[in-house]
């Protein structure tokens, strides 16, 4: 397969067959991770990976406990949105239950060129959190470990569906994997989830925008 197919046919899948994935090929997928471009070669990255089905229902457990607080604070506000929350939970999170494998990406923060330049002469200048948190080149580095991730998973036959509707439980499930000793660095933080599988059935994707919609040329 080359790469404008494994573009093309990739596709949020959310269902998945029971067909696991082998060690090598997890390992491969990891790989395409690792050799991901990132700012200043910063690779801040960190994956964890869930096969054991008790395991995974343990993350599970953890989201619904946290997804349930939040759904019970909203209901005392707008029963509507509530309801729409609650729904969100299986469709969008707790599918992932289904996917063989379930890999949780770790990040670091990363300071890009300018930050450290900036804040040794302007120390209060907003541009120093515009550079961080709105250009944000730590997450666009973690987007390209995880698009890397996909497509090699494309190649092996495996589809894939990247969440980040898990990060409101983010702090309790780092808790969670220092508590049970599976990982344990503060300096990493939890910045997405991909559920990796064979796809049960063709998914459609939404509809894109036109190329004319999106593209300037200068
Ligand atoms: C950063 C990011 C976060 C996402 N989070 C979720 C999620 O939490 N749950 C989910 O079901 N899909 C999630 N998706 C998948 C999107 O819904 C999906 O990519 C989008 O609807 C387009 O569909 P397609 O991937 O099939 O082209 C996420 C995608 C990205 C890139």
């Amino acid at each position: 397969m080359n790469i404008s197919e494994a573009i093309s046919k990739r596709k949020s899948i959310r269902k998945f067959t029971d067909k696991n994935l082998s060690k090598e090929e997890i390992t491969k997928i990891l790989n395409a991770a690792r050799l991901a471009p990132s700012g200043k070669n910063s690779q801040n990255w960190h994956f964890i990976v869930f096969t054991e089905q008790n395991k995974k229902e343990e993350l599970a457990e953890i989201i619904k406990s946290k997804h349930n607080t939040i759904y019970k604070e909203m209901y005392k506000i707008d029963e509507k949105k509530a309801e729409r929350f609650k729904k969100f939970l299986k469709h969008f999170t707790l599918f992932y239950l289904n996917s063989p494998v379930l890999i949780l990406v770790m990040a670091t923060d990363y300071f890009p060129t300018g930050y450290y330049e900036y804040k040794l002469f302007d120390p209060n200048n907003p541009i120093l959190d515009d550079l961080v948190y709105k250009r944000n080149p730590a997450m666009q580095n973690i987007g390209a470990c995880i698009e890397n991730m996909i497509l090699q998973s494309i190649e092996l036959g495996f589809g894939t569906c990247w969440l980040t509707s898990a990060n409101y439980a983010a702090k309790e499930i780092e808790e969670y994997l220092s508590f049970s000793e599976i990982f344990d660095d503060k300096n990493y933080f939890m910045s997405a989830m991909l559920a990796i599988g064979e796809a049960k059935e063709p998914n459609n994707s939404p509809n894109k925008k036109k190329l004319e919609e999106i593209v300037t040329w200068a």
